[in-house]
């Protein structure tokens, strides 16, 4: 039972936009704090454009879509946050800026609350997250989603050294009632998703940096031979470059082995800022962008 009725989302960028539609559409209070305007101003519209589409494809009602966007507010300061049971921080990957978060949410949700602080980091460590949270570390967790979030159906679930059973048992309650699988993964840089991913990512840059196939072959080999729905290099454009680069290197540092460092090619293509989707070009183009 994970007893759960307020959920706070800190940052509104593309994961915070989608980890709140999905917890607004399953029925939950949904409150999105990010302290920029533009951020805000952009996921309402997301918002507004993504259940438009719902209602389109037939998956949604319009008077669900009414109920779903009146659940969400958009907040600018982090202290009307106090009525969530539980908050989700999707806030840029950097351990120090994602550290300062949760030392200010560890005073605010102090050792009498019950409210769960939960980080959707894809690398960093929650032990440390949860070490900077002070009196609340047992209620710290991480919730990996994956992007797209109202698409994809796991929720990868970290255990710091100090989480609780109970805080654990709760997210994962938490996690079904969104409509997702929560999976547990112990708390070593990367997780399983990650680990396992990247890796893989990089070597499809390695194996275009060797001209052993052209991106585009590389992609079709692994799509048509392996099932994948997105060829690798293809996945690394929607993920984002710099992201997949800068994960290889957080792991590279944690689990303290050059196997993991980018391939040159992939932290070329990030200098010369080829991000992927975002900023119409990585591997591929993407002239609309
Ligand atoms: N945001 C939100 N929803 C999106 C989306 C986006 N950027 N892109 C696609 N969707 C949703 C839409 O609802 C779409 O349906 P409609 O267009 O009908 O509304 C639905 O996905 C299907 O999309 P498409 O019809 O374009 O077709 P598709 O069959 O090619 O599926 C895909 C697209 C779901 C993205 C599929 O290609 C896929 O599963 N790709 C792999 C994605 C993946 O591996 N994600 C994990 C990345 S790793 C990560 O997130 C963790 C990390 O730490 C890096």
């Amino acid at each position: 039972m994970h007893n759960i009725k307020t959920i706070g989302i800190v940052g509104a960028g593309q994961m915070g936009g989608g980890i709140s539609q999905v917890a607004a559409a399953a029925g939950f209070t949904t409150i999105v704090f990010d302290s920029h305007n533009e951020s805000l101003a952009r996921c309402k519209d997301q918002h507004a454009k993504r259940l438009a589409r719902e209602v389109e494809k037939g998956r949604m009602q319009q008077p669900d879509v009414e109920k779903t966007l009146g659940r969400i507010s958009y907040i600018h300061y982090l202290d009307h946050m106090k009525a969530c049971d539980i908050v989700i921080e999707a806030i840029v990957e950097d351990a120090r800026v994602k550290k300062d978060l949760f030392a200010k949410l560890g005073k605010q949700f102090g050792a009498d609350s019950q409210t769960i602080l939960a980080s959707n980091t894809s690398s960093i460590s929650i032990t440390e997250l949860a070490a900077a949270a002070g009196p609340a570390a047992d209620r710290v967790i991480g919730m990996h989603f994956f992007y797209p979030v109202p698409v994809m159906k796991l929720v990868e679930v970290i255990r710091g050294r100090q989480t609780a059973e109970g805080t654990t048992g709760r997210v994962a309650a938490l996690a079904a009632a969104l409509g997702k699988t929560a999976v547990p993964a112990n708390d070593r840089a990367g997780f399983i998703s990650n680990r396992v991913l990247m890796p893989m990512i990089n070597e499809a840059f390695y194996a275009w940096m060797e001209g052993v196939a052209e991106p585009a072959h590389v992609d079709e080999i692994m799509k048509l031979g392996c099932n994948f729905p997105m060829g690798p290099l293809r996945l690394a454009d929607f993920i984002g470059l710099d992201t997949c680069a800068h994960i290889m290197e957080v792991m590279a540092d944690g689990l303290n082995s050059d196997r993991y460092r980018p391939c040159p090619l992939l932290k070329q293509l990030v200098a010369a800022g080829r991000l992927g989707d975002k900023s119409g070009r990585g591997v591929f183009e993407y002239p609309t962008k």
